[in-house]
């Protein structure tokens, strides 16, 4: 049976805290974290598949313009050789790493330097990699590919931009007024594990075992790509060593593996490189952002605004969503908000960790700080003072907004010192130390969701959806959901996930994962008890499930009588999306050195604190914020992409290169979860927590470096060089 709930009304029941299991929102190790820890969890690419041969994709060396052809007997003679892939569908736009969807122009066209064009197929990883080096292409090239997002006419992304009010006006005529202009560099996804697939027809069925964040979705695009039914395909995606966007849709390997499987009659894998991955799975563009603001005497804002000009390929629909959180995080009543695309031949822009408020926010923190430095308050009272009472956009209430608690059981733990702040208070021998804040702020979404529950008549149960944990927590949380509404331990609880013949899953993305898959999880249990309750002879409400027993002390097996019983939970969410402006909110505080010579910065502590909903599992939430700020940190300090000013090649593509924050950038981090319960964001009263932990906490570290050494940076990284000169004298 199929249970279908949509929701319209926020919850208000809370049951789930009043369940007698007592599992839900614990501490819970990670289910399969022995599996992972003692390499027994098969990633894509570790699959044992009989004479599989493996596949190397060859890149363009050209940045805009055409292949003319490629020559297959330069490389078909060379040994372990078996064939050459370049059928036009591996230039689909399915086939182009992100989930967009706007049609190549014209097929074997290039858009940017390093795009996959074939695949070279061979016996052995090493020789399909040489004769990738050997292949011979001709190539139509293209003069005109701009690179520089400045030097062209961008295009405005008309449903973002919000004009109210007079802001120029309230700039003129307030006591207080703020316009920076801050950039962001690009960031890769960086995930550990490259992206991989390996392919396997039998007749007209294809297997593929991917490493992919939402088999629920790929399933289509890869049917797309290929022109066929989706019944024909299974994908399967168990273990996910990382995706932060870059598997959110499907990338070359997948199609280009199941083309060349096809083509040569046996299974075949292929796995991206490092530098493959970094070149052309995607990137999160370039930002630059204008802040305006106008405050009255008491720092109260009367004019907001913000611009941001990011870069896509063209024809890509996917815009860096910089002004997400801008609409209505804080009040004003005089708004002016723009976002602007450039169209250039960089590879392609898409979702990478939290898109938009990743770098939405801290450009808006960091002129928060500025703001409060003119108005002379504490940085803390300046955000206290603008939270809104409702969506200044919009009109609309809040589902459930922490962001004051937040800000001060933050400060409070951190140990802030409130009052006006002046920078260089503090040295110790080259160091400067300071301190800074920011809020943090990530719209929540949620989504379509489906789940199969089953309780079988040994008194285990079974959860069952092509849902993927990529890293996440979602096996644990899952079985966590199941064992409270069934009454059960989590270890009787055996969760399934990744793999398209289960019921269609939410995926992983945008933080939705855990609140929509656990809805549709929590509606089959809800089923299941209904049941029970029938054969207990009482009501579903009264029904007390704790250890398999019912509290008159029935089994779980008693009452099932040998009989299974399975129920698929199907959610989605209906006017709570319309009818609220629902969003995760923290506060960041950080306290960095910076050394006065080598403009260097140590973050020497840092704490976060978020209210995101139910907490589901508070080991797991809590590693999520970690990861969060562990970001922030090389938002601020370290991360950039960095491209041929020439061809638009990316120079740093590996992670020597690329520099994600390693242990030694890393201190203890604090992380304190506000209580919440939020009914309007899904049926288990959970918001995202994934990326709210990066929302704007490389803003406390550009508002620390200011407040330590007096070095006001616009522009992150804050690299030495950077932070070196602006330093005052
Ligand atoms: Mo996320 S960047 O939507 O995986």
């Amino acid at each position: 049976m199929t249970v279908y709930f949509k929701q319209d009304e926020p919850d208000t029941s809370n049951r789930l805290d009043g369940m007698k299991q007592g599992v839900l929102g614990k501490s819970l190790p990670r289910v399969e974290g022995l599996a992972k820890v003692t390499g027994t969890a098969p990633y894509a690419a570790e699959y044992p598949v009989d004479n599989c041969a493996e596949g190397v994709l060859v890149t363009s060396t050209i940045t805009r313009g055409e292949v003319v052809s490629i020559d297959r007997t330069s490389v078909l003679s060379m040994p372990g050789v078996i064939a050459v892939v370049d059928d036009e569908k591996m230039s689909t736009r399915a086939a182009q790493g992100t989930a967009n969807e706007a049609p190549m122009q014209g097929p074997r066209q290039v858009c940017y330097w390093g795009q996959p064009i074939a695949l070279v197929v061979a016996e052995t990883f090493e020789q399909a990699r040489d004769a990738a080096k050997h292949l011979k292409v001709e190539y139509r090239e293209d003069a005109a590919a701009p690179l520089d997002p400045h030097a062209v006419e961008p295009e405005e992304q008309e449903d973002e931009t919000v004009h109210q009010g007079d802001l120029a006006h309230a700039m003129a005529e307030a006591p207080h007024s703020v316009d920076v202009t801050i950039t962001t560099k690009g960031h890769a996804s960086a995930a550990m594990e490259p992206h991989a697939a390996i392919a396997e027809w039998d007749g007209d069925k294809l297997t593929v075992h991917a490493s992919l964040q939402m088999p629920n979705y790929n399933i289509t695009e890869l049917a797309d790509a290929l022109d066929m039914e989706e019944d024909n395909i299974r994908l399967i995606s168990r273990f996910v060593g990382g995706g932060f966007g870059s598997k959110l849709g499907l990338s070359e390997e997948v199609v280009a593996a199941a083309l060349a499987a096809k083509q040569i009659e046996r299974p075949v894998r292929v796995v991206q490189s490092r530098q493959q991955v970094f070149q052309t799975v995607m990137r999160r563009s370039e930002t630059t952002q204008r802040l305006r603001f106008a405050a009255d005497g008491e720092g109260r804002l009367t004019g907001f605004g913000h611009e941001a000009l990011v870069s896509n390929l063209p024809g890509e629909t996917f815009a860096e969503p910089a002004l997400q959180s801008s609409h209505f995080i804080y009040g004003g009543e005089n708004r002016e908000l723009m976002l602007k695309v450039a169209r250039i031949h960089l590879m392609t822009a898409g979702s990478v960790r939290a898109p938009g408020e990743a770098v939405g926010m801290p450009a808006l923190e960091s002129a928060m700080d500025v703001l409060a430095e003119k108005v002379g308050i504490d940085p803390v009272e300046l955000r206290l003072r603008n939270i809104p009472e409702r969506d200044p956009e919009k009109d609309l209430p809040f589902s459930s907004h922490k962001l004051a608690e937040c800000l001060k059981q933050g400060a409070e733990a951190f140990g802030w010192q409130k009052g006006v702040r002046k920078p260089r208070q503090r040295r110790e021998g080259e160091w400067w130390i300071g301190t800074g804040m920011a809020s943090a702020s990530r719209s929540h979404s949620i989504a379509e969701a489906k789940a199969r529950v089953t309780l079988k008549a040994d008194g285990t149960a079974l959860v069952e959806t092509d849902m993927t944990d990529i890293g996440t927590g979602t096996y644990t949380i899952l079985a966590q959901i199941a064992g409270e509404m069934l009454g059960l331990q989590p270890d009787q609880v055996l969760v399934e996930l990744g793999d398209t013949r289960h019921p269609r899953g939410p995926g992983s993305g945008g933080s939705w994962g855990a609140s929509s898959i656990g809805s549709a999880v929590y509606i089959a249990c809800n089923a299941i008890r209904e049941e029970l309750a029938e054969k207990a002879g009482t009501s579903e409400d009264r029904l007390e499930l704790a250890d398999g027993r019912t509290a008159a002390g029935q089994t779980l097996a008693d009452l099932l009588q040998g009989k299974d019983i399975s129920q698929e939970g199907h959610y989605e969410p209906g006017a709570i999306e319309d009818d609220f402006t629902a969003a995760g909110f923290g506060a960041f505080f950080a306290q960095v050195r910076v050394n006065h010579y080598t403009g260097e910065t140590r973050v020497d502590r840092m704490l976060g604190a978020f209210g995101f909903g139910r907490v589901l599992n508070a080991s797991t939430a809590r590693s999520q914020c970690i990861g969060g700020i562990t970001w922030s940190i090389g938002l601020a300090l370290t991360e950039a992409l960095e491209f041929d000013p020439r061809d638009g090649h990316l120079v740093n593509c590996d992670l020597a290169e690329y520099h994600v924050p390693v242990h030694r950038d890393v201190p203890d981090l604090d992380v304190l979860l506000v209580e919440e319960r939020d009914g309007a964001a899904s049926q288990i009263q959970a918001k995202g927590i994934g990326e709210l932990g990066m929302c704007g906490g490389a803003a406390a570290i550009g508002n620390a470096i200011y407040n330590a050494c007096g070095a006001r940076l616009f522009d992150y990284p804050m690299t030495p060089d950077r932070v070196l000169a602006a330093m005052p004298e």
